[in-house]
């Protein structure tokens, strides 16, 4: 096919040697199928070079792989294409993520080169040796779907202990290989640690892929592994050989209690006034012992609630 403006580079220098096809064109990328001598890999061209993040800087050159040969060579010898390199290198938030979780041991696509904004990797493939489906694309039997839950949770636990979230994981973001799931598109990783909305965000990915794979196993959906990997991580206690449970209680219980109280404290009250307005307006002779307009109450859903209670809890009503 035609040669794609971004990826002519590429070519020039010999990285990829033909685009074969198109695979996907999003908001934020457009992957292609690309010819590396004798080998098929994907090109992950990105639209929007905006996402770089500026601010990790020193964490990404810190430890940072670069693949090897000219590239590597360029940069040791500070040559203009060698700072370009180094550049863009150290700005790819998904390039870094994919490299640390490597070695993790997380199963993400192999990254082989970035440069000029273009990640080249791995092709997923299916059984087929077709370009992987993603996992809102198929259809598991509940035990597939149960085994693949369990090492999705893996996956994202040993990515936390590796200090990352991925912060988009979903059926989208998540291809069926012939080997099982493996997360990919991971520019937007966050730093577990340093990011005040890590934990929402965990419990949000975690929450997608139980969702999806709940469709097949549906008591799936009553896990909380997300709540649980987040109070594990947040006390220090996450290790990769954690065993998870899938429960976990929210500290913060509803007050139902608390909440009943409130609302016959506000009933009491307004009953109160009520009944001394009646009594002002001389609508009753004798006062009595409780209001007679009973109507004036508001529905609260207490509803035969006996009123002497809600009269005489935490007043000392000495009108009687
Ligand atoms: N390594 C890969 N192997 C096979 N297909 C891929 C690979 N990376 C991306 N794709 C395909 O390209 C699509 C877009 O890639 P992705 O990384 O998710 O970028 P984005 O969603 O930001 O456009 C994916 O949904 C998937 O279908
Ligand atoms: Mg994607």
């Amino acid at each position: 096919m035609k040669v794609p403006k971004e990826l002519q580079s590429l070519i020039d220098d010999g990285v990829i040697d033909e685009v074969v096809r198109p695979l996907k064109s999003g908001k934020e990328a457009a992957v292609y199928v690309v010819r590396v001598g004798t080998e098929v890999r994907c090109a992950k061209v990105y639209k929007n070079m905006a996402q770089r993040s500026f601010q990790q800087r020193a964490q990404y050159q810190e430890g940072r792989q670069v693949r090897g040969s000219r590239a590597q060579r360029a940069m040791v010898k500070r040559t203009k294409f060698g700072r370009k390199e180094e550049e863009s290198a150290w700005k790819n938030t998904e390039v870094e993520a994919l490299y640390q979780l490597m070695a993790a041991g997380v199963r993400v696509p192999k990254p082989h080169s970035y440069i000029d904004g273009v990640l080249v990797m791995e092709l997923l493939t299916d059984a087929e040796g077709r370009s992987a489906p993603g996992l809102g694309t198929v259809e598991l039997a509940p035990q597939t779907a149960r085994e693949f839950h369990a090492f999705l949770v893996k996956q994202i636990q040993w990515m936390l202990c590796a200090g990352l979230i991925h912060g988009d994981l979903s059926e989208y973001n998540i291809l069926v290989t012939e080997s099982g799931p493996v997360i990919i598109d991971l520019p937007q990783a966050v730093n577990a640690a340093g990011n005040n909305a890590a934990r929402a965000m965990l419990v949000r990915d975690v929450g997608n892929v139980t969702a999806t794979l709940a469709r097949f196993a549906p008591e799936l959906a009553a896990t909380r592994y997300g709540e649980e990997l987040w109070a594990l991580f947040a006390t220090g206690e996450l290790t990769r050989e954690c065993a998870l449970t899938g429960e976990f209680i929210d500290d913060e219980t509803p007050d139902v209690e608390g909440v009943l109280q409130v609302i016959e404290d506000a009933q009491t009250e307004h009953e109160h006034r009520e009944y001394g307005r009646e009594v002002a307006d001389g609508r009753h002779a004798e006062p009595r012992g409780e209001p007679a307009n009973s109507k004036s109450r508001p529905d609260l859903g207490l509803r035969g609630v006996p009123l002497k209670t809600t009269m005489t809890r935490g007043s000392q009503d000495t009108s009687r």
